[in-house]
């Protein structure tokens, strides 16, 4: 029998050794316990219990509204006119073009079409496209945690060393609202010389933070100070609710050194189509084709011309999405106050933090584990989203307010009974 090099204790065979690399990943991202057993994400494992409990699932971050009817329609459009066979591996025309026409009507950001631009398999291959294909073992990567889950999956994947700074959490009470906040020393103290990449991911999940202009400024200059390269992950640019979004590409120095990553399945509520884009430098929107078409290769044939009809919806459209996801925040974040929870009200995404300490909860993710039996609602500990040992977000939990009237509905109608 082959045995494991790591201990790795999954399915067990008596022929074959399943263990390698993705264990690293899976080890990064705290889905290896000390006996070596791999459990799923959290996301999977708080969805089945949600299926298994009847729950209402506030975890993982999906609407369960349709996007817009222009976006559908075309979609339905391309696949019945034939578009269903390999795209170009950087994008169809049309999606390149509307690409490069977004960027300049929303931000005045140029980039060439031919060159600047890689579609890619949600935002989430543009990560790992990325990071896999421009990080060597032993760079620093930097990154603002809480952070995206992938992002220390795929940094542990290219053998890098993440380097957190701590967006921290300030209770109620303690000069202002409860929220996060960033301490700009703490950022100057991470990137050094050592720094490949720095990671910004704005609006930021899972806080609904819209990092200011300092803080987006200091980056810049951090970044150009330390020849690092910037990857901005804005997937949720369009879902902000008055508070301006602006890509830290838009920075003096920045575009030139800047990997900005976009998300079609966010901004038009299809997050299941993963149609994402990196746009960028040609040298290193070249390296992250270089690697992409390792992986996916191409992607979403038919979707890619529906992204693009989107992209080129008038403002109005964009607005409606924004001002009616931000009517679903005003509700979740209004009933949780209610039930207790020290609420940080987001100013972007599809998220809201809460704080179980004032409900008497020390830990949030024995809580969110209980939470499906005690009251049918299903949420995620904020400490999912930290390395281990973060004192300050254990009593954190995270819902989505990306849902409809009903299922939103439903779900404080039983937070309502924690009371
Ligand atoms: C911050 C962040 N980046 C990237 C992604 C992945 O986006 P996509 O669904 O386009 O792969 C998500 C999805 O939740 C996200 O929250």
């Amino acid at each position: 029998m082959h045995r494991s090099p790591d201990g790795y204790r999954g399915r067990v065979s008596n022929s074959v050794d399943a263990s390698g690399p993705w264990l690293d990943a899976a080890r990064a991202a705290g889905l290896v316990d000390a006996a070596g057993a791999v459990r799923p994400n959290i996301f999977a494992e708080m969805s089945a219990i949600a299926v298994r409990t009847g729950a209402v699932n506030l975890g993982q971050g999906f609407p369960d509204y349709a996007g817009p009817q222009d976006v559908l329609d075309a979609a339905a459009a391309a696949v019945l006119a034939g578009r269903n066979q390999y795209p170009p591996g950087r994008g169809v025309p049309e999606l390149v073009d509307a690409i490069a026409e977004h960027h300049r009507r929303f931000y005045g950001l140029e980039v060439d079409p031919a060159t600047e631009v890689c579609v890619t398999a949600g935002a989430t291959e543009a990560l790992a496209a990325i990071i896999l294909g421009l990080v060597r073992p032993g760079d620093e990567v930097v990154c603002f945690e809480p952070y995206y889950d992938a992002y220390a999956a795929d940094i542990a994947r290219a053998g890098g060393v993440q380097v957190n700074v701590p967006l921290r959490w300030r209770a109620s009470g303690a000069g202002g609202p409860a929220g996060f906040g960033l301490d700009h020393a703490d950022l100057r103290a991470a990137v050094t010389d050592r720094t490949r990449m720095i990671i910004v991911n704005t609006p930021h999940n899972p806080t609904g933070m819209v990092f200011d202009v300092a803080t987006l400024s200091l980056v810049a200059s951090l970044a150009a100070q330390h020849d690092a390269i910037l990857v901005a992950d804005e997937v949720y640019e369009h879902l902000t609710f008055g508070v301006p979004h602006r890509p830290v590409a838009t920075f003096p120095g920045a575009a030139d050194r800047t990997l900005l990553i976009g998300s079609g399945g966010k901004t038009f509520s299809v997050t299941g189509w993963k149609i994402g884009w990196v746009t960028g430098p040609a040298p290193l929107v070249d390296a992250v084709f270089g690697m992409k078409q390792w992986l996916s290769y191409v992607n979403g044939a038919p979707l890619q011309p529906a992204i693009a009809a989107g992209l080129a919806l008038p403002d109005r459209v964009y607005d409606a999405i924004a001002a009616d996801l931000r009517d679903r925040r005003d509700l979740l974040c209004g009933a949780l106050t209610e039930v207790g929870f020290a609420v940080a009200e987001p100013d972007a995404g599809y998220f809201v933090i809460a704080d179980a300490a004032p409900l008497g909860v020390a830990d949030g993710e024995a809580f969110c584990r209980a939470l499906p039996e005690r009251c049918g609602v299903v949420a995620i500990p904020v400490s999912s989203f930290c390395s281990p040992g973060r004192q300050d977000v254990r009593s954190l939990v995270r819902f989505a307010y990306c849902k409809n009237d009903a299922t939103l509905a439903e779900a404080v109608r039983r937070l309502r009974t924690l009371t």
